[in-house]
């Protein structure tokens, strides 16, 4: 998803900028560009479609590679929501040689100001939203100073922005504006910068102002002044980042997939540290207000999106089988249009990695109005807005997570919300013995998922077998069809392969028809209760003649597939299957978007934080 970097500072920005994008890639993006006032004071922009990389080749090819010159600049990368990618569409966007911004975002009423702007003379170069917004600062800047016309500007609009915007012979001056899309502030020595997201300033501070809906900052070297959205001068507090959250380097692996999957016994221990005891999930793990919050808990309602959603699939079924609590689940982009009921009591959990997600935290605003119990999010990134806005937060401590396709994200919600249900199930009759149970199994958790990694080699072999295949059917019964429906997930992002994923009880209803020797059919089966129903399941599957992949617990002997055809997993606690058993898929999906060639950590058409809508 689009990108912003900004910097106004006591050297050339021009790395500072170029770093930030490089840092902003995980996010996904088609376009990149940046602007930078020349010591003259002009504005120096160039743009490129494609990577960071074309943006560079760029700048060197327009300054003879001198490469560009300047102590207060603005950068970008673009995903495309109005007009194509292309040169002409990527940020930052001018007005006449005179004003220059970036904007993430969706300038909802774009159109109607486009009409009147182009009656008042102004031509447009883009096909997208943005433009409207430079083109309204520079009509106000006819009547007023910098500050005044970006105000009356941003009265205008309707949507979502983070902007940063720049003036022709104005180096002491850059404006910011936040409504619905994140933006920080960095704080360094005499010099501030901008950005979408913390980790694209990393190389040159750690210590971040988050602005709050509606605030605008004017900034100078020396002086930084929030406003608040009825203009009024604020305080916004300066937070430290916290580093051990991890570094976005991929290390020793070829993609930050890879390295992110088998990070996931450090993080799930990460993620366990300080909240469970030898038997007990610990009543501080959920922060100092949860307690009474947690006592008074009659309905649980999930948000949430793509994979964070699958994670509240499966904490239905724990937070029913262990709580005895109601737990409704659903897609936060329906939740935020539909008429909602909400039961008394209710506990509202947002799952979200990035915590930016425009549904989920639109959704989350519906649900306050609504009248709530209290709002929980369960969520990796500190500071976020999501955790700014919720009552209780549970953070899943998994370190930046940069591959687009989510995994530790994935793995470290599921273990949270484990402890959430447990601290539900406790207030609601669960025993001692149960609990546990959970928490022995919890503290075996990072070794079965080692164990699992350690399939890494077969499945890679079995992968090959997937290479030529354009559909697969995905099947899991109980808390193991939203695994299998992650899977599904997992291998149509980054492979483009079409996946979908069934109940397996409900082949019969209808995709037992798409069974043939072309369709793979892949199962997770554990060894539980709905085992034996699942074998059924498959037995329909074989009779037709589709080939069959199960990732089945080790005792189980099922037929006469053979190596590539069964994997098996070591005997997994229960409530651990959904964690254990979504590790080979992850690899079975990595594995075969490798084989065919795609671009893992940024597959096409795709964004790791959606900050619109
Ligand atoms: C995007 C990402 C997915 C992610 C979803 C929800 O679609 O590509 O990997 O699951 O957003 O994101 P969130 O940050 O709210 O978990």
């Amino acid at each position: 998803m689009c990108g912003i970097v900004g910097a106004i500072a006591q050297r050339n920005v021009s790395e500072i900028l170029l770093e930030g994008l490089r840092r902003l890639e995980y996010r996904g993006y088609d376009s990149a560009g940046l602007a930078i006032l020349s010591a003259e004071g002009d504005i120096q922009r160039t743009r490129a479609l494609g990577k960071v990389i074309e943006l560079e080749k760029a700048i060197h090819a327009e300054t003879d590679g001198k490469g560009l010159q300047g102590s207060i600049g603005i950068a970008h990368t673009r995903w495309a929501t109005h007009g194509v990618p292309s040169k002409e569409n990527a940020h930052p966007h001018m007005s006449s040689d005179d004003v220059v911004l970036v904007h993430n975002g969706i300038i909802e009423n774009y159109q109607d100001l486009k009409a009147e702007l182009k009656t008042q003379g102004y031509v447009f170069n883009s096909q997208t939203d943005s433009e409207v917004v430079i083109h309204l600062i520079h009509r106000e800047l006819k009547l007023h100073d910098f500050g005044q016309a970006v105000k009356n500007a941003i009265s205008h609009l309707e949507g979502a922005y983070a902007l940063a915007i720049m003036q022709k012979g104005n180096q002491d001056e850059l404006w910011v504006a936040r409504q619905g899309s994140p933006l920080v502030i960095g704080v360094g020595m005499d010099e501030y910068y901008v950005g979408s997201d913390p980790l694209a300033l990393l190389q040159v501070t750690d210590r971040f102002i988050y602005l709050e809906e509606g605030d605008l900052a004017h900034i100078t070297r020396k002086k930084l002044t929030i406003l608040d959205k009825d203009h009024n001068v604020v305080e916004r507090d300066v937070s430290v980042f916290d580093h051990k959250v991890g570094t976005a380097s991929k290390g020793e692996y070829k993609h930050f997939m890879l390295k992110e999957t088998f990070e996931q016994p450090t993080v799930i221990k990460q993620c366990l540290e300080g909240r469970i005891s030898a038997t007990k999930v610990l009543d501080q793990a959920f922060g100092v207000k949860a307690a009474d919050i947690l006592d008074q808990v009659e309905a649980v309602q999930i948000i949430a999106c793509g994979t964070s959603y699958h994670s509240g699939m499966v904490t239905k079924y724990w937070i029913e089988k262990y709580a005895g609590i109601p737990c409704q689940v659903e897609v936060a982009s329906e939740f935020r249009y539909r008429h909602t009921v909400i039961a008394k009591n209710t506990l509202l959990i947002t799952i979200s990695q990035s915590g930016e997600t425009a549904d989920t935290l639109a959704a989350l605003r519906k649900a306050k109005e609504q009248g709530l119990l209290a709002s929980m999010t369960v969520c990796n990134v500190p500071g976020s807005s999501l955790v700014r806005e919720s009552d209780l937060c549970l953070m899943t401590n998994a370190g930046p997570e940069i591959g687009v396709a989510s995994t530790k994200a994935f793995t470290t919600q599921l273990t949270a919300l484990l402890l959430l249900t447990v601290a539900l199930a406790k207030r609601n009759g669960m025993s001692e013995a149960a609990e546990t149970e959970i928490v022995t199994a919890l503290h075996q958790l990072p070794g079965l998922v080692e164990k699992a990694l350690a399939l890494d080699p077969v499945i890679e072999k079995i992968s090959q077998l997937f290479a030529d295949k354009h559909h697969s059917l995905f099947l899991g019964r109980g808390p193991m069809y939203p695994i299998a429906q992650e899977g599904a997930l997992k291998l149509k992002e980054i492979s483009y392969i079409h996946a979908e994923a069934y109940p397996a009880g409900e082949l019969k209803h209808g995709p037992l028809a798409l069974v043939d020797e072309d369709m793979p059919i892949i199962a997770v089966a554990p060894k539980n209760d709905l085992l034996e129903k699942l074998v059924s399941n498959l037995e329909e599957v074989k009779a037709r003649g589709g080939e069959l992949f199960v990732f089945a617990d080790e005792s189980v002997n099922l037929y006469d597939l053979d190596d590539q055809h069964l994997v098996s997993l070591p005997t997994v606690p229960c409530c651990l299957e959904p964690i254990v058993y979504i590790i080979p898929l992850q690899l079975l999906s990595y594995h075969v978007a490798v084989l065919k060639g795609t671009d893992v950590d940024q597959p096409r058409n795709l964004a790791k934080s959606v900050t619109v809508e």
